[in-house]
């Protein structure tokens, strides 16, 4: 297992995939990582639609304006839901899953990107968020956060660049203080 930083590091957006499926294995693997997120007094909110077949994905791929057709071309795409009856703080829970299923996507040697489907729209302005309820017939009291696309990877990206830190984000003590002042 690699350490962590290097995890981070590594871990990019990957939007061009290689042509081949994942096998189940691969599959259990990932998904046992999102399955132990922590989630707002362990309610465990999320829940996930793994999408394969080609005509669902190639429908997911129009499901925004912009920036999802490549969905389309991913080996599998994760639809990250929650249950809203169970906690107000689905979000969190849900986007604290959806990262862990990213890292895991890394670790795996795989590529993934997050698709964005909550307050986004479609082409012609339907909400997203409905537009993939609908597609997938996902009962209305699950809220709809975003995909997140799998595949091995047919692009390579450079790691994150420390020169990028952003240090001055941190506020020490008081938010007029930055780390450098200590
Ligand atoms: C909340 C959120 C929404 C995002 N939505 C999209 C999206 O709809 N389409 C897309 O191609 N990338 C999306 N991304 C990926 C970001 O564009 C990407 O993480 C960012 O540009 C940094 O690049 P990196 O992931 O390679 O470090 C999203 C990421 C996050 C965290």
């Amino acid at each position: 297992m690699e350490n962590l930083s290097e995890l981070l590091h590594r871990r990019r957006s990957i939007r061009k995939y290689q042509s081949s499926e994942l096998t189940e294995d691969e599959i259990r693997r990932l998904f046992a990582a999102p399955l132990m997120a922590p989630s707002s007094k362990r309610c465990t909110p999320w829940e996930f639609v793994l999408v394969r077949d080609k005509d669902r994905l190639e429908a997911l791929g129009a499901c925004r304006a912009a920036n999802s057709a490549f969905v389309s071309k991913a080996a599998l795409v994760a639809v990250v839901i929650a249950d809203t009856e169970k906690t107000d703080v689905w979000v969190e829970d849900a986007s604290i899953a959806a990262a862990y299923l990213q890292l895991q996507v890394e670790e795996c040697g795989l590529g993934s990107c997050w698709v964005q489907l909550r307050k986004r729209q479609t082409a012609d302005g339907r909400s997203s968020e409905d537009y993939v309820r609908e597609l997938l017939q996902i009962p209305d009291k699950y809220g709809v956060l975003c995909m997140v696309a799998i595949g091995r990877k047919a692009e390579e990206k450079k790691p994150f660049d420390d020169e990028r830190m952003q240090w001055q984000k941190l506020h020490c003590d008081s938010f007029g203080q930055s780390l450098q002042q200590l």
